[in-house]
């Protein structure tokens, strides 16, 4: 289904309340609409994320072009593969800290679409599309980085950046475990760093359970431990409803935002399938 301006927008919204989920990844930037059940409306999206490094205006920009075809939204949720702290960047590793580091992405994307926006770290989102809610759960994203995240009987517990933190001698999680160590390493060898860091995570945080997600989960092999399941990197963007669990249910009005009909699908990448 594509999107278009006006009546099939309007006939799609059914005065629903409609969360426009964002899930930035290193090769993809994916995009769906999601209605007050958090479920998915119409068509997801796919384009391609820019080469690093990126320049604030054209993180925007790209981040609009996939959420042109969206033509009604009332609110955004943004999942960005860093460290995000009150809708600011922090640290973007693989989109290029230098550029990045202190930008109020939600206040921009806000200011540009007029919408309330809440942008968090990728892991946050996708653990919250993921738990349910019970005990110690982590999330474990394996990408072009490795992403985490924790909660607790479905609160997060902010800001666990293990990806750049040394995991096996000189080598980060991320170095250990993401795309460019899969690519290089091979197939098996990585599930073995997987292996290694499931029994390595849960002497560190206990977890009752361990979701393995992100678009390289699809190369997982390894026969996992009753405590551990692999998620879909569909979760990534059915998170997005989480972070507005504080919001009231009226909130905010109906209003139509512009937006065109492109629609681009991208390769497949760490980040998943094209969609
Ligand atoms: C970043 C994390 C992010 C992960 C997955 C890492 O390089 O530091 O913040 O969650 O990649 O995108």
């Amino acid at each position: 289904m594509r999107y278009a301006r006006g009546g099939k927008a309007e006939t799609l919204r059914m005065d629903r309340l409609l969360t426009l989920a964002i899930d930035i990844g290193g090769s993809g930037i994916k995009a769906a609409l999601l209605d007050d059940k958090g479920e998915i409306v119409g068509e997801r999206v796919r384009v391609p994320t820019p080469p690093a490094p990126l320049g604030r205006e054209e993180l925007v920009a790209a981040i609009d072009h996939a959420a042109a075809p969206f033509a009604a939204f009332d609110r955004v949720s943004v999942g960005f593969p860093g460290f995000v702290r009150d809708g600011r960047i922090v640290t973007a590793p693989n989109l290029g800290t230098p550029l990045l580091a202190g930008f109020d992405l939600e206040g921009a994307l806000g200011r540009h679409w007029g919408k309330p926006v809440r942008v968090a770290n990728d892991a946050d989102v996708q653990g919250l599309g993921a738990i349910r809610g019970e005990g110690v759960e982590m999330v474990l994203t394996l990408g072009t980085g490795a992403g985490t995240a924790l909660f607790k009987d479905g609160t997060l517990l902010p800001h666990l950046e293990l990806a750049h933190h040394p995991v096996s001698r000189n080598k980060t999680y991320d170095e250990y475990l993401g795309n460019a160590a899969r690519a290089k390493k091979g197939n098996k060898a990585w599930n073995k760093r997987v292996a290694r860091v499931i029994e390595i995570l849960r002497s560190l945080v206990h977890f009752d359970h361990l979701y393995l997600g992100g678009g390289n989960a699809a190369h997982l092999s390894l026969s996992l431990p009753a405590d551990v399941s692999i998620i879909p990197n569909l979760d990534g963007l059915l998170g997005a409803i989480g972070l507005w669990r504080d919001a009231a249910p009226s909130f905010p009005p109906p209003s139509l935002s512009s937006g065109g009909e492109r629609e681009e699908r991208g390769e497949d990448g760490p980040d998943g399938e094209a969609i």
